[in-house]
């Protein structure tokens, strides 16, 4: 009987480690404890044939065998119990074995980055930071700044216009001169940056694109300060030392007007690919402060407070997609508009 006994508890133990469910556990307590047809239920029947002299080492071993029985299925159930309710808990449909989401930290755009540094550069040149509304008058985008009705100038720079109104899209930067003269006094240098729209779409005009204005103000203000300053400014832009080259241009707020190229940042002047083998790269607009302009701003304040006897001035424009293109060797200005991680996901900060 005692090895009988161990025999069942042998084929017990093998059984309870391949039961893997709940009904698994379920079958195993009937086979074994089953009232009617169970194998322990069975070996105390049997008990009764085990003369009389044997009996109680007998039924020691098949209780020692119920413990165990009991024991063991009792611990199997709770602990499938456990991680049966552990599962119904999970949102169905979830894989708890896939690895986790990774949750990687942001960064500015890059042409919140490039704008950044723009204005930490302008601050520490000492300018103030001037703005305006995007949504202007067409006295301030255009008339202010001398471009007179009708003139072809104005097509150089296609317009949104609102319509049934006088307002429009601002189309540059220079506006925000005009409005920083009429809140200002002399000596003025000032600085701005802001979003800017024209019809004009290709790989390197955007509708809606960045631009940052320049406006120096004062006695004795030349051209030479004009070039200084644009050197230094673009040499703190691209961490090197520029050449500036400066071209006569038509702009018609400032005489003379001029279009600046820097030395090109990828062959240093000798000519290549990026720069047409010229040895210059276009960067933007600029020129001395039209006696127009201010004549123009004297007459809406109804003062004279800019005497262009005694009071010159500079201004300068450029793009800050432009800067961005080229700091980063980018070609299509799209890229920074589509929202694409895998392109922004280059720029940490
Ligand atoms: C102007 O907008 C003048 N207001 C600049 C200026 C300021 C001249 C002060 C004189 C004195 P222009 O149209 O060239 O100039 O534009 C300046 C720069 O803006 C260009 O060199 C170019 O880098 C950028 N730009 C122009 N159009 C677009 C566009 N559609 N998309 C992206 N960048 C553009």
């Amino acid at each position: 009987m005692k090895e009988r006994a161990q025999a069942i508890r042998r084929q017990f133990d093998g059984d309870l480690a391949a039961a893997a469910s709940p009904a698994a556990l379920a079958d195993l307590r009937l086979r074994y404890l089953g009232r009617r047809a169970g194998l322990l239920t069975q070996i105390l029947k049997e008990l009764r044939e085990v003369p009389d002299s044997e009996r109680g080492a007998a039924g020691r071993a098949v209780n020692e065998l119920k413990t165990h029985i009991e024991t063991g299925l009792a611990t199997a159930e709770e602990v499938a119990l456990r991680s049966t309710a552990g599962e119904s808990d999970r949102p169905a449909g979830i894989d708890p074995t896939l690895p986790g989401l990774v949750w990687r930290p942001g960064s500015l755009h890059p042409i919140t980055q490039v704008r950044h540094l723009v204005e930490e550069i302008f601050l520490e040149m000492g300018y103030t930071l001037g703005a305006g509304p995007e949504v202007e008058s067409d006295a301030y985008n255009f008339e202010a700044l001398n471009f007179p009705p009708d003139h072809p100038a104005r097509d150089t720079q296609d317009t949104f216009f609102v319509e049934g109104s006088d307002l429009l899209l601002r189309t540059h930067t220079s506006p925000v001169q005009i409005h920083t003269l009429e809140t200002s006094h002399p000596p003025i240098k000032m600085a701005a940056i802001g979003r800017v729209f024209r019809r004009d779409s290709d790989l390197t005009h955007s509708p809606v694109f960045h631009q940052v204005e320049g406006l120096v103000v004062g006695p004795g203000i030349t051209f030479a300060h004009l070039k200084g300053t644009l050197e230094r400014f673009c040499g703190r832009i691209f961490e090197r030392t520029v050449g500036v080259r400066l071209r006569p241009s038509y702009f018609p707020f400032v005489e003379p007007g001029a279009e600046y190229d820097i030395s090109c940042l990828f062959c240093g002047g000798g000519g290549c690919r990026p720069c047409k083998g010229s040895g210059f790269i276009e960067m933007g607009g600029a020129g001395m402060v039209h006696p127009a302009v201010f004549e123009q701003v004297n007459r809406r304040l109804g003062e004279t407070r800019y005497d262009s006897e005694s009071l010159s001035g500079f201004a300068f424009g450029l793009g800050i997609e432009r800067i961005a293109m080229l700091k980063h060797g980018i070609d299509d200005i799209r890229l920074f508009y589509e929202n694409d991680l895998r392109f922004l996901s280059q720029f940490p900060a």
